[in-house]
């Protein structure tokens, strides 16, 4: 019988003949995980175009994409961590890598604003240093899942401000909502701070292009970063989002629900938990427990 030029097989059969010579070329590749990783995003990436029908001109498009995304990343930007994290790329292996079993707190996303060796604050210190926002009043207790409060805790925090920017944005280079923390004998920790509000990731380049051509958001949900080490735990990078309407998108998919927190409101006169006299028609307070994975010993 004379073969159907027309039939899926025929037609598919050139394609999965060509992946299996792709997939061959790396049979003989040292390193097994190199192998692993590098063959199945072959066969994913094969998966796409065959699937889309993907035209020369299409990929001719994405490849200028991915080489605007690469000229927009320098020592002060990374537009390709931009795109893993509105592809949900940068949380889905934050989320295959935390098993934040026996009642861990659970992990998001780093995000490009951390910064190492932040400012030591005192407890109860103020980590604003005069950035723009409503006062905020943050307090917990760290502890191991073995139930023991871990003291001498490193406690790395940073936020954005009222107007959405983090202090690694300033023109004028100046550190601001953001600190190191060590906790107390007890394992706990307490600072004022901003209340975190809704505000953009950078969309002023390839990445916000993809954003606008989808009808996507650049918001993320109103949030505090920390990151949280001690000797005796696995570190932990993680948010305190703030309950309430602001948590309806996230552009980089780091909200969990466990990680949602009441910033309570308060007014100027309510008396604050130190006595400081809050020069702001409001206040928030907030209460952030963690629980590190304990070193198995
Ligand atoms: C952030 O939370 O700071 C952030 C995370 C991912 C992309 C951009 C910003
Ligand atoms: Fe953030």
């Amino acid at each position: 019988m004379t073969p159907n030029p027309d039939t899926d097989e025929a037609r598919t059969s050139p394609e999965q003949r060509l992946l299996d010579t792709v997939l061959a070329s790396f049979d003989r590749t040292p390193d097994e995980r190199l192998r692993t990783v590098l063959t199945t995003l072959v066969r994913h990436l094969h998966a796409v175009v065959r699937e889309t029908r993907l035209t020369e001109a299409e990929w001719q498009h994405a490849i200028a994409f991915l080489t605007r995304t690469g000229q927009a990343s320098d020592d002060r930007r990374q537009e390709f961590i931009l795109l893993s994290d509105v592809l949900g790329v940068s949380m889905q292996t934050v989320v295959v890598n935390d098993d934040a079993t026996g009642g861990a707190t659970e992990a998001t996303v780093l995000g490009p604003f951390f910064v190492a060796d932040a400012p030591a604050v005192q407890l109860g210190g103020d980590i604003a240093a005069g950035a723009p926002g409503e006062p905020c009043w943050v307090e917990g207790r760290i502890t191991g899942t073995d139930g023991r409060p871990l003291a001498g805790a490193r406690v790395e925090v940073w936020e954005a401000d009222d107007d959405g920017f983090y202090d690694v944005q300033y023109a004028d280079g100046r550190t601001a909502a953001r600190a190191r923390l060590e906790t107390d004998t007890d394992g706990h920790y307490r600072f004022w701070a901003l209340t975190p509000t809704p505000y953009p990731i950078p969309a002023d380049g390839p990445v916000g292009d993809l954003l606008a051509a989808t009808g996507r958001t650049p918001m993320r949900a109103p949030h505090l970063h920390f990151r949280v080490g001690h000797p005796e735990a696995r570190t932990l990078t993680t948010h305190a989002f703030v309950a309430g309407d602001g948590l309806a998108v996230d552009s980089v998919f780091g909200l969990r629900d466990s990680l949602v927190v009441d910033f309570a409101r308060a007014p100027r006169d309510a008396p604050t938990p130190d006595g400081r006299i809050v020069d702001s028609p409001t206040w928030t307070r907030a209460r952030f427990d963690i629980v590190l994975t304990s070193n198995v010993t």
